[in-house]
């Protein structure tokens, strides 16, 4: 049966390759009234990650790049994004980094959600780096894809108080709860008039 899609939703693509919480808020998000996204392909680097048992929950096309060739896998990623028609990628959790070209290909188009106040602590690592530091807050930040690693502009970011008595997985836990508000109203900011 064909899918009905809003007549104005703006097909969007998810690429991940773990867990997949940020999938599953954003899948949440595009299934109301409100979103000005309907999401038509979630893409996995990963075949095993546990995030694409979202896209078979909720019925969405799936689909595995092995990225062993990057360029080849970026090519064929293309293909399909240009078949499908997508006009919005998010990166939630995507663990490979997207080449110069394919973001040329995308550009304004691509958005990524990073675990931590960016521009501080770009890169992995955030929640150990930020208690390292001793810093008071923590947080985690939307942002547009440049060439540049976690570099482009923000969109959104939250910020939440340190406890003293946090360590890596609690802190990642509390921020990871603020990740899966932050994504929707991040793509309603981006597209605020559909
Ligand atoms: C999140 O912390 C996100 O900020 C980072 O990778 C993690 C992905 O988690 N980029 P999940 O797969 O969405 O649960």
């Amino acid at each position: 049966m064909e899918k009905l899609i809003g007549p104005k939703k703006i097909r969007t693509a998810i690429f991940i390759s773990g867990t997949g919480s940020n999938l599953k808020s954003i899948i949440k998000f595009s299934k109301t009234k409100k979103s000005p996204i309907f999401i038509d392909l979630v893409v996995s680097n990963i075949g095993k990650a546990k995030g694409l048992k979202y896209a078979d929950q909720f019925n969405i096309p799936k689909k595995i790049f092995n990225y062993q060739n990057i360029k080849e896998s970026e090519k064929k990623i293309l293909l399909l994004m240009k078949k499908k028609k997508i006009k919005l990628i998010c990166l939630a959790g995507f663990m490979k980094i997207l080449s110069k070209k394919f973001i040329k290909n995308f550009k304004g188009k691509i958005i990524n959600i990073h675990p931590s106040l960016l521009p501080k602590y770009k890169g992995l690592n955030t929640h150990f780096r930020a208690l390292k530091s001793k810093d008071k807050f923590a947080g985690c930040t939307v942002h547009f894809v440049t060439a540049k690693l976690d570099s482009g502009k923000i969109i959104l970011q939250k910020k939440i108080k340190i406890r003293t008595k946090d360590n890596v997985s609690s802190l990642k836990k509390r921020v990871l709860k603020e990740e899966h508000k932050l994504y929707p109203a991040s793509i309603m900011k981006i597209f605020p008039n559909l």
